[in-house]
Parts: C-alpha cells; structure tokens; sequence
C-alpha cells in the first residue's frame, strides 16, 4: 500500500541559542503541508531499497538508514521492500528527506507488527535527525529543544499556501546556514510560543506572526534568491517567507482560489510553484 509522505514549512523558525553538543536550541512552528513523497513498505526476506532519485546511493539516504537503524533496534529478522517516489524537491527546506525516513519507521512499525506507541517512534526518529520526529506526528506542532521536544497543536484546516523551489542546492546546508548564525540574530522564542498558542486555539497564523532566522544569512548562502523572492512578488505575493533554511520560499494566501491564481501566475513568471495546503491531525 502507497503512503503519502507529506513536507513541510516553517511557518516560524527562531534559534535561541549554542548547545554544548554542538547543535542550536530551536522554537519553531512547523506545519505538515500535501505535497508529498509516494512510498510503499512490503514484506521481503532482505532490506531493498529503491528510489527514483539517481545516484544517491541507499545507504546515504535517510529513509534507509531509519529502516536498518529500526531493523536492528526493535532486533527484527524480517526484511522490507522500501520503494520511494519524489515529489518534493530534495534539499529545499521543506523536510521532504525527514518525511520519508520517518514514513518508513511507521510503516515498518505496522509490517513488522512491533506495536511501538508514537512517542518511542519519536525517539527513535531523533537519532536520525532533527526534524525526523516532527513526522511522526505531522499536523501542526511546535518544535524546540533542537527539534525534537514537541507539543502538537490543533492546527488549522485547509490553510492555502503557494511555494516557490530555486533549483539551488549547497552541500550540508543546514549545517552551513546554522554555522552562519551569529548571537546578535537569537530571539527567545516568544514569537513561536504565541503564534503556537493562536493556532492551538484554531485562529490562522497572520503575516506579522512569522519569522525564519534564516532569513538574516540565506541570501549570502543563496546569492540568487533574492531574484527568486523579487520574481514571486511580481507574481502576485504581497509577503514571501523562506521554509526552514531553504532555498524555498512561499506565501501566506487567504482562500484556495487566491492561491490557485497565484500559482498560475507563478508558473507563467516560470517559476517551480506548488499550490499546496496544510495537513491537520488534530481538530
Ligand atoms: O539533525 P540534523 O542531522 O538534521 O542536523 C543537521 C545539522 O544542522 C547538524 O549537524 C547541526 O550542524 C545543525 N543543526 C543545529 N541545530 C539544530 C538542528 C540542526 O545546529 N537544532
């Protein structure tokens, strides 16, 4: 059976401060968004992986690093036949890579029966990375510690956004845009904590709710995103925001038919848009 494995946008990301361990202590609302990954886990004797992205080769990707790590924790003898197809653009900010590493713990927690509750998933996905456990859950949840301590909020239904994906891609991004942060540019989180608390209580998040810390480095990262941004406002966007640390951007639209109409004249600016919505979990 096909699972969607959905992405995501930052609808806040602040960072609080350097971790002893070398990671940032983050505050950030994360919102499941419909543009999904297609991946299907079935019986086999081995661990097969398969992919329609070339040249990466199985053991680099995250999805197939949660089905060994999963295999060997729970001590598993069985296998599974792991097929992805990509519908997220890889490397963007928007999770896509996350999504299916913890689609496959979920799916590989039904196939092979082990009955383990969302919150030993979510520990397990911590390990694989930092945005891995938001997935379990999906839906609307506020992230922090360095993303992996969260609170699930009950979100609003059917919220409309249109994205933008650059074709840029750096090596180790987040890593990179992290390492680009200076003290000046932490916050305490409070914006996240409010925005988080408005959304709990069914109320859509606003423009002036939203924050990306990221915003203060991604165009030195990115040197072509500024042209990006320009040509999505010139497409209709009154505000763009960048997802996590990019390179995609999108806009906060107020009904489905504004944001189709945004998309069409996305695609006419030539742009790599999607017209997507948020997934609710919680109402
Ligand atoms: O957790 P994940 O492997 O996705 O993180 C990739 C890199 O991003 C980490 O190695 C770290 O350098 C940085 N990071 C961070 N603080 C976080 C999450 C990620 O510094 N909260």
């Amino acid at each position: 059976m096909w699972r969607n494995a959905f992405s995501k946008i930052n609808l806040t990301l602040e960072v609080l401060g350097r971790r002893p361990d070398g990671y940032h202590e983050v505050a950030t609302v994360m919102q499941e968004i419909d543009l999904a990954d297609d991946i299907v886990v079935e019986a086999a004797d081995d661990i097969v992986f398969e992919s329609d992205i070339d040249g990466v080769p199985p053991e680099q990707d995250l999805a197939f690093r949660a089905a060994t790590l999963l295999r060997d924790i729970a001590k598993v003898s069985q296998g599974a036949r792991i097929r992805v197809a990509k519908h997220v653009p890889t490397a963007a900010g928007l999770g896509g890579g996350s999504s299916d590493a913890a689609c496959v713990l979920r799916g590989l927690n039904d196939l092979w029966r082990l009955g383990w509750s969302d919150s030993r998933l979510i520990q397990l996905a911590g390990q694989l990375g930092s945005d891995v456990p938001f997935f379990i859950s999906g839906g609307t949840a506020l992230a922090q510690g360095r993303g992996e301590v969260l609170s699930l909020l009950r979100g609003v239904p059917s919220q409309s956004f249109v994205l933008v994906c650059p074709p840029m891609r750096i090596d180790a991004k987040t890593s990179m845009l992290f390492k680009m942060l200076e003290p000046a540019m932490f916050t305490d989180g409070r914006k996240s904590q409010r925005l988080a608390e408005t959304m709990g209580r069914g109320i859509p998040g606003r423009e002036e709710d939203l924050v990306n810390v990221f915003e203060h480095v991604a165009e030195n990262a990115f040197p072509a995103l500024a042209r990006y941004r320009d040509r999505f406002l010139k497409a209709g966007a009154s505000i763009v925001h960048l997802s996590g640390a990019g390179p995609s951007l999108f806009a906060l639209c107020p009904d489905e038919a504004w944001a189709k109409a945004l998309h069409q004249s996305c695609k006419r600016e030539g742009l790599h848009a999607f017209v997507v919505k948020g997934v609710s979990r919680l109402v």
